[in-house]
């Protein structure tokens, strides 16, 4: 059974602007966050997962997206492991610490990078290959080139590639709003999001290229959460419905509008634990 961590919305809030989606133009619904969070361990439960959670801290008010404070994968010859992030924000920050005790303690091997001046946010900007071959790293508003380049130094030692991948679209400013594997072949991808070269090693390493529209990327369509069949998202289209059931998958839909707030959807809110 595949497991997932998650992080509760205890004190999930839109204080300040790290991101164009946090307008704060509606304050956050702390009630509404708590129920649309709770749909969505359910979806993923009722999709064959098994839920963990790190305890959400007072004053850290992203936490709830546990997507972006560690990397974590396993590799033959190295076991489990967890890559800390160097995440740009302060308040983002003093998450990492937190994360990264829960993988220790869970038997995690901890990966620390010598950041200097980089930043590496985690799975919002780094994908794993689902066969797990090479990793996609997204660059350019988050994550710098030289935070990609440390992190691609250490995966060689396991003999894992980096793919890194230059981002160009503020609303789609970590990887995971704008790739989204959905088999070993097909990605769902947000074109406009990529430099050119970029976008030429996608279709280098995904035979099967579907394309989102912007208003579909901009509504994290493309964060969505795959799933044993199922792919877990915010909305739908006739169109990415029409992908999803091309590529043998069922869209279930979960309603994240206060996470979106914060400029997040279902992708950010978790991390796959191998
Ligand atoms: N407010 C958070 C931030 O800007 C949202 C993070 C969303 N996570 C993601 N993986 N895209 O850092």
């Amino acid at each position: 059974m595949p497991s997932v961590l998650l992080c509760p919305p205890d004190y999930f809030d839109v204080v300040d602007q790290k991101n164009p989606y946090m307008t704060r133009k509606s304050a956050v619904d702390r009630g509404k966050a708590r129920s649309q969070w709770d749909s969505l361990c359910s979806v993923l439960q009722q999709s064959g997962c098994d839920i963990e959670t790190i305890a959400p801290v007072e004053g850290l008010e992203d936490m709830v997206f546990a997507a972006n404070q560690v990397f974590v994968g396993e590799k033959s010859g190295y076991g489990k492991f967890a890559v800390p992030s160097q995440m740009v924000y302060p308040s983002r920050q003093r998450e990492v610490p937190h994360f990264a005790e829960w993988f220790r303690q869970h038997e995690y091997q901890i990966v620390d990078l010598d950041y200097g001046t980089d930043y590496l946010e985690g799975h919002g900007d780094l994908i794993w290959h689902p066969d797990g071959s090479r990793i996609y790293a997204g660059y350019g508003f988050r994550s710098t080139q030289g935070g990609v380049q440390k992190f691609s130094d250490a995966m060689s030692k396991m003999g894992i590639p980096v793919v890194p991948l230059d981002l160009v679209d503020p609303f789609c400013y970590h990887l995971d709003t704008c790739l989204c594997p959905l088999t070993n072949e097909a990605a769902l991808v947000f074109p406009g999001a990529f430099a050119a070269h970029a976008l030429a090693s996608i279709h280098q390493y995904w035979p099967r290229v579907h394309l989102l529209a912007a208003e579909e990327a901009h509504r994290f369509m493309g964060n969505g959460i795959v799933i044993n069949g199922n792919y877990i998202s915010p909305y739908m289209t006739p169109q990415l419905q029409q992908i999803l059931e091309s590529e043998g998958l069922r869209p279930l839909i979960v309603d994240t509008s206060e996470f979106e707030k914060a400029g997040g959807s279902c992708f950010c809110m978790k991390t796959f634990l191998p």
